[in-house]
């Protein structure tokens, strides 16, 4: 039986692709090697199908989308109280890469921007710097079911140019908000950042949020359920770094991006979206992956607030055939 919700992803695909809008990052120099044409859009849905179109098994870096997921497994490693110690849960207006801290408490406004997911890969367990990666690593794989390596060049290209995260590192070394093994975290962070997944596994990843942090595929769970919520009220409000109220006004789907060009967007309790297209806009979101989660979003009502009847049925389009729909 043929989905309807299939061919609505072929028509976004194709009706974006051409969109020549943003600019491929090249603040790191490995970045700038990828291909503004890559485009590739995944949803999996909570009862596990997946629909895909386009580059979804092109492997990218997660780079900031490891911030959310990261931010998981320091609340599983050390709890609500002491994680909110050491990062707050406020936006900060600013881009994903400002020197500030919250100067009533010298902690970085959340966990979403460089200097709060610096101070979450802190608090990862471990002995060390190799068994924190793995502790990392094992959690993605819980998340999208499959292994993951990291891109090597990436992460010592960002190693050595990461300059600015190293001085946000030392900053907060002042104020007790980071321990002292800096250089270690200070490479898991980038090792983090430099992971290879592809839209499959974005979309993978948001799904088994969206479904209370257990993959709708494997069964597995990937993080406690009591903190699901925790991370995706901050991807809500902090995810698309100084555009995440506008996001949160047009799209409404709590969401995450990274500056190869990744998205993964959770609608709770229904699917997650994984997009890839590495062009950005000013802020360092996928200019095609706003067009499409905007439309998705508006087409299928998934706007977290919307309470007006959809243009489409999701359920339908996604199980229907293209005759019951009268096509
Ligand atoms: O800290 C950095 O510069 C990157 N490795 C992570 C940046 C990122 O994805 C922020 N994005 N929009």
């Amino acid at each position: 039986m043929a989905s309807p919700f299939r061919s609505y992803l072929n028509d976004l695909y194709n009706k974006h692709r051409g969109l020549k809008k943003g600019r491929v990052a090249d603040y790191i120099p490995e970045l700038a090697l990828a291909s503004a044409d890559s485009f590739g859009i995944c949803v999996v849905s909570t009862d596990g199908q997946t629909f895909e179109v386009g580059d979804c098994d092109k492997t990218f870096t997660i780079q900031s989308i490891s911030k959310a997921f990261v931010f998981g497994l320091a609340l599983e490693d050390h709890g609500r109280k002491y994680v909110n110690s050491k990062v707050g849960m406020e936006p900060t207006g600013e881009a994903f890469n400002s020197i500030i801290l919250d100067e009533a408490t010298n902690r970085p406004y959340n966990p979403m921007v460089n200097s709060g997911a610096i101070a979450t890969t802190d608090l990862i367990k471990g002995r060390n710097g190799t068994e924190r990666l793995k502790r990392i690593l094992e959690m993605f794989g819980r998340y999208t079911g499959r292994a993951h390596d990291i891109n090597v060049p990436v992460f010592l290209s960002e190693k050595e140019t990461g300059h600015r995260n190293r001085a946000m590192a030392f900053l907060m070394l002042n104020f007790s908000m980071v321990s002292e093994k800096i250089d270690e975290t200070l490479d898991l962070y980038f090792q983090q950042c430099s992971m290879l997944v592809n839209a499959k596994d974005l979309a993978m990843m948001s799904a088994t949020l969206a479904n209370g942090g257990v993959n709708p595929v494997t069964g597995i769970r990937a993080i406690e359920e009591r903190y699901v919520q925790d991370v995706i009220s901050l991807m809500l409000t902090c995810g698309m770094y100084d555009a995440s109220g506008e996001w949160a006004y047009r799209v409404g789907i709590p969401a995450k991006s990274g500056v190869a060009g990744g998205i993964t967007a959770v609608a709770s309790g229904k699917l997650g979206i994984g997009i890839y297209s590495p062009p950005l806009d000013a802020k360092g979101n996928s200019t095609r992956g706003i067009k499409v989660c905007e439309e998705i979003s508006r087409d299928f009502g998934l706007h977290m607030f919307n309470t007006a009847t959809p243009k489409h049925d999701l359920v339908t389009w996604m199980n229907g055939d293209h005759d019951s729909l009268g096509w």
